[in-house]
């Protein structure tokens, strides 16, 4: 049977059905989806029952795999695969990690807008994330349309917009909630990147505002005129109308284009409830610089 696409939104979310993840996909399956990804950004497949590493494989279509930045601390015990951010809240002995636990705190920045690894120079192009455990009230992950977003600036911001490249930083989103706990490989590791503001998909057309809350100065301007101007663009691109709130359901794997979107994870009670969430990340296919053809000046 041919997958089935149900849109959730007339163009940003869409739910896929009739399809085992778990298996080895067809040809045809995945073009449909691959198709679907261009038009909708973000996908929502219900009841994958799969495993890490079946995971990992559906993620493989779509490009080579990031590895997670958990995996540069020596003093990090893993729970998952090398490849697999794991964005929940439990440690590698399966317990609902403590409030004041680095892992804990340093994974409060995805409470923040933002994108996944706009802080490597060559960023993401997309996230899969599988539900394995939710929580029965809250943990709802939102998305924002920056494609919708960027339609919907007036001509004069456009232009403001065009060529400028911001400057993006882990410790930048993480400095915001206060935390700065980085050892000297992971400073080297996260000094800034440059990234276009505004960028066209290549296989879309589309135009999309490229924003986070790692994204600190922007080169030629003053940093007050900088964090005025990224503020007032988050400001923009999360409005309702530009938002998509995923309530998941155990066993949702969640597909989203980095490229053109932001998302946040929502507030729960996080000592109480367990939230087990597991991510692969696929790398983009060249820095946001390069494919827009700009060259950047040092900063
Ligand atoms: C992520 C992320 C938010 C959430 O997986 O990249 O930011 O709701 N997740 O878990
Ligand atoms: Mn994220």
């Amino acid at each position: 049977m041919a997958i089935s696409i149900h849109a959730v939104t007339p163009s940003f979310a869409a739910e896929i059905g009739d399809v085992d993840l778990g298996q080895p996909l067809s040809a045809d399956d995945v073009a449909a989806i691959k198709a679907a990804f261009t038009r909708y950004a973000v996908l929502v497949f219900p009841d994958q029952t799969f495993s890490d590493e079946s995971h990992l494989d559906f993620a493989r279509h779509f490009g080579p795999l990031e590895t997670s930045v958990f995996a540069m601390r020596k003093d990090h015990k893993m729970r998952l695969a090398p490849q697999m951010a794991d964005v929940g809240n439990l440690d590698a002995e399966d317990r609902i990690l403590a409030e004041n636990d680095r892992i804990r705190l340093y994974q409060l920045g995805n409470r923040l807008w933002h994108t996944d690894s706009s802080f490597k120079r060559l960023p993401a192009y997309c996230s899969i994330l599988h539900g394995r455990s939710i929580p029965p009230i809250g943990g709802q992950t939102e998305f924002a349309d920056l494609r919708a977003a960027y339609d919907a600036l007036p001509d004069s911001m456009k232009r403001r917009l065009a060529g400028l490249v911001a400057w993006h930083s882990l410790m930048t989103s993480r400095a915001k909630l206060g935390f700065t706990d980085f050892d000297e490989t992971e400073k080297k590791a996260f000094e800034p990147v440059p990234q276009v503001l505004v960028r066209r998909l290549q296989d879309s057309g589309r135009m999309s505002l490229y924003l986070a809350s790692h994204a600190g100065a922007i080169s030629g301007l003053s940093k007050a005129d900088a964090e005025a101007l990224l503020e007032e663009l988050v400001e923009h691109a999360t409005q309702r109308q530009f938002v998509y709130s995923h309530r998941w359901r155990v066993n949702d794997l969640v597909m989203w284009d980095d490229r053109c979107t932001m998302h946040r994870g929502m507030a729960f009670d996080d000592q109480r409830f367990r939230r087990d969430m597991r991510r692969a990340t696929v790398s983009d296919v060249a820095p946001t610089c390069e494919q827009m053809g700009l060259a950047v000046a040092a900063e």
